[in-house]
């Protein structure tokens, strides 16, 4: 047998919360998109009125999060202003018909509903009931809902927004609240969508790299323990997802170098362990693109690789500094300055090198970092590969 080593976990302290599905209690960045949902579902606790909402925005923007932490908070000031509410998450993904989407919801209040043998409008009666006998308004969220439009239209969204009228429940007594990447009400029918105005229908942008800073901060310090990322591969991390605008992908990669870095014990995640991580979750830089370079481009990259083996970033100064001592210790030409600064230029647009640039103190400077490859690897791949 192995003989593993009880050795403590040195960077992840609560490893619960890098997963998928947990909800931190503050949402950086998502007030705007929160405050919008308080203003549009007050109205359900004041005048006991329904609401059919649309959160819309691109893959790990926050829209599951906003919807499970709103639902959570406006649950529970709803009880204190003395309104029983209470709310069911669908996710139409894994529950992509009508039939398996009402069993869920009806399954909420009776745990061993059985789930064949009903009918869609005999369960949604059933929901009725539910809701009449408690005396509760129900928010029903559909989450990812293009996947049930597709498969089954949009009947189920048509009935719930006149489920009332059907008088299956008192006025007021259910609301709904739809997510989707793309722009699920497009495919709505005419009756569907007019339920739907246009002052609900809520944005969700891609975040940018300093709001995705604040987020892997904030999740760091829940899950890490202090200290084990600092401030510059934070950095790297928020702009690597920036890319996607997409808060998930950082978080995957916080948690993958997280446990590269275990697994070497060390204590600090640092700029390496984030490339390995990010080239883990997609390969970028295959040999033959390496190899398709011309020579000065892959002794710009070779000079990069060098500098950046042990720091998150280096700057255009120092690396036109390393780029002229590597050109002589190959025999190789030095390029002058614009046309260094033009290789620059098209590798960053080529993504294989990162560029960008920041206000500092004393002046605009250009951070440059490779963020596809762990830098060494890079170093060996390219020295293999270009020619003495
Ligand atoms: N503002 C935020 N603050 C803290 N964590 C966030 C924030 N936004 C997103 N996250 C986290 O990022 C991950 C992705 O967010 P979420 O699942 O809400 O994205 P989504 O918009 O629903 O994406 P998809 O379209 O792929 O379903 C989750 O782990 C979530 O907790
Ligand atoms: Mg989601």
């Amino acid at each position: 047998m192995m003989a593993f080593r009880r050795t403590k976990n040195k960077i992840i302290k609560d490893h619960k919360k890098l997963s998928f599905d947990y909800v931190p209690r503050e949402l950086p960045n998502r007030d705007k998109q929160i405050n919008r949902l308080f203003t549009l579902f007050r109205g359900v606790v004041d005048s006991d009125i329904s609401q059919n909402v649309f959160l819309q925005g691109s893959v790990g923007t926050g829209k599951t999060a906003t919807a499970k932490r709103f639902c959570l908070d406006f649950k529970k000031w709803a009880s204190e202003e003395g309104k029983k509410l209470d709310y069911i998450f669908v996710n139409c993904r894994r529950s992509n018909n009508n039939s398996q989407a009402m069993w869920k919801m009806v399954s909420h209040f009776d745990k061993r509903f059985p789930d064949r043998g009903f009918s869609v409008g005999e369960m949604m009666k059933i929901l009725g009931k539910h809701i009449k006998e408690k005396g509760i308004h129900l928010m029903i969220i559909l989450d990812e809902v293009d996947h049930l439009i597709k498969k089954d239209g949009s009947e189920l969204i048509y009935l719930f927004s006149r489920f009332d009228d059907e008088s299956f429940t008192p006025q007021g007594s259910v609301s709904l609240i739809l997510i989707s990447q793309k722009n699920a009400l497009e495919f709505l029918e005419e009756g569907a969508l007019s339920s739907f105005k246009r002052g609900n229908r809520i944005k969700f942008p891609k975040y940018n790299p300093s709001e995705l800073y604040d987020i892997l901060e904030q999740r760091s310090g829940l899950a890490l323990y202090p200290d084990s990322i600092k401030e510059q591969e934070l950095q790297l991390l928020a702009d690597i997802a920036a890319k996607r605008g997409d808060a998930r992908l950082g978080i995957e990669l916080m948690e993958k170098s997280a446990l590269l870095t275990e697994e070497k014990s060390r204590d600090k995640i640092d700029a390496e362990e984030i490339r390995h991580a990010k080239a883990e979750v997609d390969p970028y830089f295959t040999e033959n693109r390496i190899r398709s370079l011309n020579e000065q481009e892959k002794i710009i990259l070779l000079a990069s690789a060098r500098l950046l083996k042990n720091k998150a970033f280096t700057t255009t100064g120092e690396l036109e500094e390393q780029y002229k001592v590597t050109t002589e210790g190959y025999g190789i030409n030095t390029l002058g300055h614009t046309q260094f600064w033009k290789y620059i230029k098209s590798l960053t647009e080529e993504g294989l090198l990162d560029s960008k640039t920041v206000s500092t103190g004393t002046g605009r400077t250009t951070k440059i970092t490779v963020s596809d490859i762990p830098a060494e690897l890079l170093e060996q791949k390219l020295e293999s590969i270009i020619e003495r």
